[in-house]
């Protein structure tokens, strides 16, 4: 992992950037993106760029189940107004929380992650450690599943729904191994409620209870982090380990 420490999410936001002009430079077209607050100074230095992401493909991370796609708190909607509104993509994948049959939906993009590699996979991480949306306990070897969200991740993201009682229950999510294919991933926190998943990400123990703790094992994947995410981590001011 190399773990980069920036002073504002701004920063970050201009250091992914520069992942992803490379990615492309080198011919690289399918990124996997993630939805959350953490990549939206990403996704805005994407938008400003003048990066030609018209041969590219997109897929998303994960979807809220049961959240049809023009819902306002759908990551298919958040696509749309962050990323895709702005910037055109030869095609873009998500996940369909419409659909009530997880074998099918789970075939369906399976197959999807098959026909396109990708390059580069965006990732946040969740308080409790969870990269999209495989809790703690999830096994490493999953790919796209039907997810239960914890009580945790509910709590941490009812502030985008009017009330704790609106947040869906469930969701689908690419598995852990699915991500691992991505050939880079850029994982990105902020924030200090994110410091102990980090803390236990980089230095603890490789465990199926702290789902981010696998991408020690990843041969290309950087971190960004503001002092907040990484002030539980003991570190130098920039390392690679
Ligand atoms: C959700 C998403 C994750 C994201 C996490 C953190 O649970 N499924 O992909 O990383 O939230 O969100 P935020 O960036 O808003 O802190």
């Amino acid at each position: 992992m190399e773990v980069k420490i920036v002073n504002n999410q701004d920063e970050a936001g201009q250091i992914a950037l520069e992942i992803f002009e490379e990615t492309l430079d080198h011919g690289g077209r399918v990124f996997g993106f993630a939805t959350g607050s953490t990549p939206e100074t990403t996704y805005d230095a994407i938008v400003k760029s003048d990066l030609d992401f018209s041969k590219s493909i997109g897929i998303n991370l994960d979807e809220y189940y049961g959240l049809p796609s023009t819902h306002p708190q759908s990551y298919a909607q958040f696509m749309r107004e962050k990323l895709y509104a702005h910037k055109s993509f030869q095609n873009a994948f998500i996940p369909n929380g419409m659909n009530k049959n997880p074998e099918s939906e789970k075939e369906k993009f399976d197959q999807i992650l098959e026909n396109y590699p990708r390059d580069l996979q965006l990732l946040g991480i969740g308080v409790n450690a969870h990269i999209g949306f495989n809790e703690p306990g999830t096994a490493f070897d999953t790919t796209t599943q039907l997810v239960d969200l914890t009580d945790e991740t509910i709590n941490a993201n009812k502030r985008f729904f009017e009330s704790i009682e609106d947040v869906p229950r469930q969701a689908y999510s690419m598995g852990i191994k699915s991500i691992l294919d991505a050939k880079k991933i850029i994982l990105m926190a902020f924030g200090k409620e994110k410091a102990s998943a980090i803390k236990a990400m980089i230095d603890g123990p490789v465990t199926e209870d702290v789902p981010a703790s696998i991408l020690q094992q990843h041969p290309n994947v950087t971190v960004i982090l503001d002092h907040e995410a990484a002030s539980e981590w003991d570190y130098p001011n920039e390392r690679v380990i």
